[in-house]
């Protein structure tokens, strides 16, 4: 656990003091000494890959709202959030936000989902998306929008937001109890993942046809995807060795191949994970927690239940599996990959580094630029191995005012190919856009990672940024949210 108090960004005025910063905590973050404008920014540098041509060199993250309609449509907010993801002026959209391939994937009550009666309000998503991008750039150049395609494994609640109905792969020996699984609790079986497998087909068939140029294939965050990639405890076909545990994976782009020809695929991948983590309970008092340590794991060595990490000492990172995964993406002929780590419902400070946790989170562990640093070194690292792949970069949003410049630094370094923006989108569509296009930074709108966009869905209310973004500001959810987060814990 850290010991050194955590600096908060937001008071560091300028970018030199930052620099030193990064360097008295020994943290390996690149980072410019000035913004660049138009082709001299190598954020606006056009990339040619494999057939795919992005006219700049920054992406829009998945982000899920939870504020799609009971039956899977979009919701109004849904609707405005798609259109600010255009105006981001990315030419890389991948995929909008987790859609579920069936109404039993979903992960909350309020997840899109990909069916016949959804066609036409997915498609007024595309649109408006198209929409937002042409108005913000000027430009008649779409950028690849890609769909992501998700079933939510063991952490469905299709119906009712405090009902989980879990759908696991098989027994996980810290995540059962936390998730209340009894030991005899029911598995997916073959017979069952053949029917996902056919949903897949089914959704990116029909994102085919409503002009998605790709779909993404969800393999990261501890959902279903995620979880064959671990599943060696697991009996018959899709458990146990490396080529059974990507079966799902190689099915799914088969009937994608012959259903949807001209589609493109992509992976979202949890590149590396930790054991689950639990605020430590000597250090929460008065309704709050204290900061996160490793859930005790010492009975289970060699741990069997992660991907991506040793499995002698789980909380440390291994990309032997990682590597040979993206071999087989190649081998898949899929270029586009987006990388992430962990999880938000197990290890939110290694998935997104916060200062601030969501209302039922652990204090962070370690400064939150370890978490940045940890997910930059990875896909620098898996980058460098695999040049022919598109590697989409994540967890930049903590960086703050200093994101532009380490982005900047980051695309002509070659630690990455494109920078994914996340939660910054949700505050501040426009920040790379401006930084690059040589406009004055809105500084008020830059995100302070308060979590506010988490803590919403916890407490079964919509996300959004509830404290930068206008719309949400003094809206009905806000209220609650206010309220709930003053009243007892
Ligand atoms: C409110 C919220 C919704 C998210 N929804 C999704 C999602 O639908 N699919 C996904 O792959 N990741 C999702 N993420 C994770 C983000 O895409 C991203 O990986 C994470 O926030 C770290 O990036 P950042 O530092 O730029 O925020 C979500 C994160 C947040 C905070
Ligand atoms: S609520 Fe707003 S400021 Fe807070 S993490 Fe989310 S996007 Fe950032």
């Amino acid at each position: 656990m850290s010991v050194i108090p955590i600096l908060r960004l937001g008071a560091v005025k300028d970018v030199r003091r930052f620099q030193e910063h990064l360097h008295s905590i020994g943290v390996p973050i690149p980072c410019d000494n000035e913004l660049l404008a138009g082709r001299e920014s190598p954020l606006q540098w056009p990339l040619h890959r494999g057939g795919i041509e992005l006219a700049n060199r920054f992406a829009i993250q998945p982000m899920e709202g939870w504020d799609g309609l009971p039956d899977g449509n979009p919701s109004k907010n849904t609707v405005r959030r798609w259109r600010r993801f255009g105006s981001s002026g990315a030419k890389l959209i991948w995929g909008g936000e987790a859609v579920a391939v069936s109404h039993e994937a979903r992960a909350n009550p309020n997840q899109l989902v990909i069916a016949p009666h959804t066609h036409a309000g997915l498609a007024s998503l595309r649109a408006v998306l198209l929409e937002g991008h042409r108005e913000a750039t000027g430009s008649a150049e779409p950028p690849l929008l890609g769909l992501q395609l998700t079933h939510s494994g063991r952490y469905c609640r299709p119906n009712v937001y405090s009902q989980p109905e879990p759908k696991i792969l098989y027994h996980h020996p810290i995540l059962d109890r936390k998730l209340g699984l009894s030991p005899d609790s029911p598995l997916l079986t073959d017979q069952q993942i053949g029917a996902i497998v056919e949903d897949f087909h089914r959704a990116a068939g029909a994102a085919w046809e409503l002009g998605f140029d790709f779909v993404d294939i969800k393999h990261c965050h501890g959902y279903l995807g995620h979880e064959f990639l671990s599943a060696r405890t697991r009996d018959g076909m899709y458990g146990g060795s490396f080529e059974n545990r990507t079966r799902f994976l190689r099915e799914v782009v088969e009937g994608i191949r012959s259903g949807a020809p001209g589609l493109r695929i992509g992976v979202r991948l949890s590149a590396f994970d930790t054991v689950p983590f639990r605020p430590d309970p000597s250090l929460s008092s008065n309704g709050k927690m204290g900061p996160g340590i490793p859930e005790v794991h010492d009975h289970l060595i060699p741990y069997e239940w992660g991907f991506g990490v040793d499995s002698h000492c789980p909380t440390q990172i291994d990309l032997t599996e990682t590597r040979q995964f993206l071999g087989l993406l190649q081998e898949l002929e899929i270029s586009l990959v987006n990388l992430t780590a962990g999880s938000p419902y197990y290890n939110p400070h290694v998935q997104r580094p916060a200062l601030y946790p969501p209302s039922d989170g652990y204090q962070p562990p370690e400064d939150p630029l370890i978490g940045v640093a940890r997910q930059m070194q990875a896909a620098r690292q898996l980058k460098s191995e695999f040049p022919k792949l598109i590697v989409v970069g994540t967890a930049y949003s903590y960086l703050q005012d200093f994101l532009p410049y380490v982005a900047q630094a980051a695309i002509r370094e070659g630690w990455a190919d494109v920078i994914g923006l996340g939660r910054m989108v949700l505050s501040y569509p426009g920040l790379l856009l401006d930084a690059s296009e040589g406009r004055t930074i809105q500084h008020r709108l830059v995100c302070r990672t308060f979590s506010d966009c988490t803590t919403a869905p916890r407490m079964g209310l919509p996300s959004g940024c509830y404290p930068l973004d206008e719309h949400y500001k003094t809206s009905e959810p806000a209220v609650k949210l206010k309220a709930a987060k003053a009243g007892p814990r």
